[in-house]
């Protein structure tokens, strides 16, 4: 309603002295003088407590409000006070900026946490073993086991089981063993980038390689991009809101890997979080479906710092064929050629879930180069095992 009394009042504003030239004012009977001016009057009154009462607070709403854009409206309002923050607003964002601009803890040894997130026993046991050989104390593990106690054939992976809870695909509580998993790491200070891996990853390089790629860069490969689709921003709800709005939900897969600050700042933050526990879930009103561990970090990370952030996720899965689930690899299709091929990838790629299915292709940057985008690849059945064992350290070999 006050819309729209602000766009006539405006139409008049501009109109003032040029009567004739209004939209539709020839063919009305002529106003009679006090008549014009105490309804000229009236509306620019109205329009003046509208527009203090509602400020145009953001670019989309001075568009709702004058196509010629807000020059009309900044040059003779005073300046849109931002939205007034909550106490738990304000809280979180001075924890968080503290957080981010703290240096980095000083170790004299320091370590990657691989953060192992499995139903049960780890078919890769044998591998990773192979890939962690010889690098002792340069690595920790943590095992998350959600349904059944692993067997453990590694002496990597021995006791190192974390205290684990149940884990429903798509549901909150797979954030929450995230977080379960980032707590247990952080308790050793030496440990600086937290990977999130789960059963059915491998490596692609070799330790070092993996560990020179983490270690000598200050971003978090964190997934991230705004998807318009019914997979994307499409599972936003209003509810979110103030604190998360539309435009900034964004999408990415989970299997993250993080610096500390991001590993402190993703435990200190309960306000951003409560948000996607309550309103990001499967099954919510008129069946739409929203997967918390799809969206969460990807959209608190594009929010409190975009720039720390690569976008892309060092974990490689292969989305091409387009079905609800991503292509998993038998042993038959794991060949030196494959992981040649996955592991000379230099460029990301984004499609959204829109009927344009927009490609969005960017280089992998590392501290400003391009480089090779995945250590890790999903989704490998147990069976390839044996074949990848026997191709390690061919593969490996840069
Ligand atoms: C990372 O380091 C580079 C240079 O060393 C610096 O320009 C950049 O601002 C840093 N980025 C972050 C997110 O700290
Ligand atoms: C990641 O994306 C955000 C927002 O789209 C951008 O500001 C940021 O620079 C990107 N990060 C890198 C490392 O390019
Ligand atoms: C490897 O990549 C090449 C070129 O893109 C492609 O022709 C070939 O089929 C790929 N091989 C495998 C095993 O994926
Ligand atoms: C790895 O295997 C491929 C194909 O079997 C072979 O051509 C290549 O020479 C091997 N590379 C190394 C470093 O052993």
């Amino acid at each position: 309603m006050c819309l729209f009394w602000m766009k006539t009042a405006q139409v008049w504003r501009l109109g003032v002295g040029d009567m004739p030239i209004l939209p539709g004012s020839r063919h009305r009977p002529p106003l009679k003088r006090p008549v014009w001016i105490i309804v000229l009057v009236s509306l620019v009154s109205i329009f003046l407590i509208c527009a203090y009462v509602y400020p145009p607070r953001s670019s989309t709403a001075c568009y709702m409000f004058s196509s010629n854009g807000c020059k009309v409206f900044a040059d003779w309002l005073p300046p849109a006070p931002a939205r007034e923050y909550s106490d738990e607003e304000i809280a979180s964002h001075v924890v968080i900026k503290d957080i981010l601009n703290m240096p980095p803890l000083e170790s004299k040894n320091p370590k990657i946490a691989f953060m192992f997130l499995t139903p049960g026993t780890l078919p890769f046991e044998k591998l990773w073993d192979k890939f962690f050989y010889g690098h002792d104390g340069r690595f920790s593990v943590y095992v998350h086991a959600s349904r059944e106690k692993p067997t453990h054939v590694s002496r990597h992976f021995i006791n190192q089981d974390i205290r684990s809870d149940k884990v429903v695909w798509g549901k909150i509580s797979m954030v929450d063993a995230e977080k379960r998993l980032l707590a247990n790491a952080l308790k050793d200070p030496d440990n600086q980038h937290f990977v999130l891996l789960s059963d059915s990853c491998v490596p692609l390089h070799d330790f070092d390689y993996v560990y020179n790629y983490l270690m000598y860069t200050n971003i978090s490969f964190i997934d991230s991009f705004e998807d318009p689709g019914p997979h994307g921003s499409g599972r936003y709800s209003e509810h979110m809101l103030p604190e998360v709005e539309k435009k900034d939900f964004r999408k990415g897969a989970q299997w993250f890997s993080m610096k500390r600050q991001h590993a402190l700042v993703v435990l200190a933050d309960s306000l951003y979080f409560s948000k996607f526990r309550e309103y990001c879930r499967p099954g919510m009103e008129q069946g739409r479906n929203c997967y918390s561990d799809e969206h969460y970090l990807p959209t608190f990370f594009y929010m409190i710092d975009p720039g720390g952030i690569a976008n892309w996720s060092v974990t490689h899965v292969d989305w091409s064929e387009g079905k609800w689930h991503p292509k998993s690899y038998r042993a038959k299709d794991v060949t030196y050629e494959l992981l040649k091929n996955i592991t000379s990838i230099d460029e990301s790629v984004h499609v959204t879930s829109d009927v344009r299915k927009e490609v969005q292709i960017r280089p992998c940057l590392w501290n400003g180069m391009k480089r090779p985008c995945y250590l890790f690849a999903r989704k490998f059945y147990p069976e390839t095992l044996g074949v990848l064992m026997q191709l390690f350290s061919n593969y490996t070999t840069v």
